[in-house]
């Protein structure tokens, strides 16, 4: 049976479906140009609202070696909800694309879109998400650790944006045990906390929020951070570096994490701010097979999505 489905937040997979969809990605790494489900060439729109590079990249790439065609969308000349309704911006674009990729501000709007289109649509960030980051982050754990179930995850800094939330909910799915340490103020929503709790309670992983940052990564397996000030936050830059001072990735932290600790960003990185440039520069750090596997990721729930709406 065809099923619509959508890549929204990392909860609209199961625990079993992104197992599923992260053997995809190692697959798909191994042997790149192996699946070609878009053949044809079938087109894929990848729209931006926000600065990308990650992700126009990546996904272009990718594209490319499932053998379909790319169709990069700068968001300022297509004006979707200011220009034209994002109801009627869904209609023509499924009209002429396989999938929607998109990257934009309010989650409302990538749902709104969702709700429109007749192919799968997959957040390439949103305010509120980044599921294709951590899907990539999750695959770049496997391959340094072996295994996701029971890895202890600390993330530091901004335990509100994006990333954090997304660390909640995907690393909840895959068993994780997700530490995250942020000053009051800049803690997750108690209801994020409370939707990565549910289904940590049924896979087996645990959630913490502390505003500790040490209690955050002590014995972590894994140490993740952001910037301090995402994209649209600019104005709050200075009120941010102060709330976040004590929150910094540097080699004081990461003496209390695991010996064999891994540490994790999803770039583009401020160094002396959120992260010490000894760190990212530093043997701990998979920060560039986090951004290489962006692409290997994302061919598979690309695949996975398509699969699904063909009824396959
Ligand atoms: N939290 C960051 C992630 C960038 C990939 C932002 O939204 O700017």
């Amino acid at each position: 049976m065809n099923a619509l489905r959508h890549f929204l937040a990392d909860d609209d997979l199961t625990p079993a479906e992104q197992t599923a969809v992260l053997a995809l990605a190692a697959e798909m790494k191994a042997d790149p140009f192996k699946h070609r489900p878009f053949e044809g060439p079938r087109s894929v729109a990848i729209l931006s609202d926000k600065a990308t590079l990650r992700t126009q990249l990546s996904f272009h790439a990718g594209v490319a070696e499932l053998g379909g065609n790319p169709m990069f969308v700068d968001g300022r000349l297509a004006g979707i909800g200011t220009r034209e309704s994002i109801a009627d911006s869904a209609k023509v674009l499924s009209g002429h694309v396989s999938a929607i990729v998109w990257r934009t501000g309010a989650q409302q709007r990538i749902e709104e879109m969702a709700a429109q289109a007749t192919v799968p649509v997959v957040n390439a960030l949103t305010d509120e998400f980044h599921p294709c980051q951590v899907l990539a982050d999750l695959q770049t754990i496997t391959e340094h650790k072996g295994f996701l179930h029971g890895i202890r995850f600390g993330y530091v800094g901004d335990g509100a944006n994006n990333m954090a939330n997304s660390y909640l909910l995907g690393g909840a799915l895959a068993g994780m045990h997700v530490r995250i340490g942020a000053p009051e103020g800049y803690q997750p929503d108690p209801a994020m906390v409370a939707r990565a709790e549910t289904i940590a309670a049924k896979v087996g992983g645990s959630v913490l929020i502390t505003d500790s940052p040490l209690e955050a990564v002590r014995s972590a397996d894994v140490v993740a951070t952001d910037t301090w000030v995402s994209m649209g936050l600019e104005e709050e830059n200075e009120a941010r570096t102060v709330a976040f001072g004590a929150y910094q990735v540097n080699a004081d932290l990461i003496d209390h994490a695991d010996a064999e600790a891994i540490v994790m960003h999803c770039l583009p990185a401020y160094r002396g701010k959120e992260i010490m440039a000894e760190i990212l520069d530093g043997p701990r750090a998979v920060i560039w097979d986090e951004a290489e596997n962006r692409r290997h990721a994302q061919k598979a729930i690309l695949t996975f999505l398509d699969r699904a709406a063909r009824g396959e």
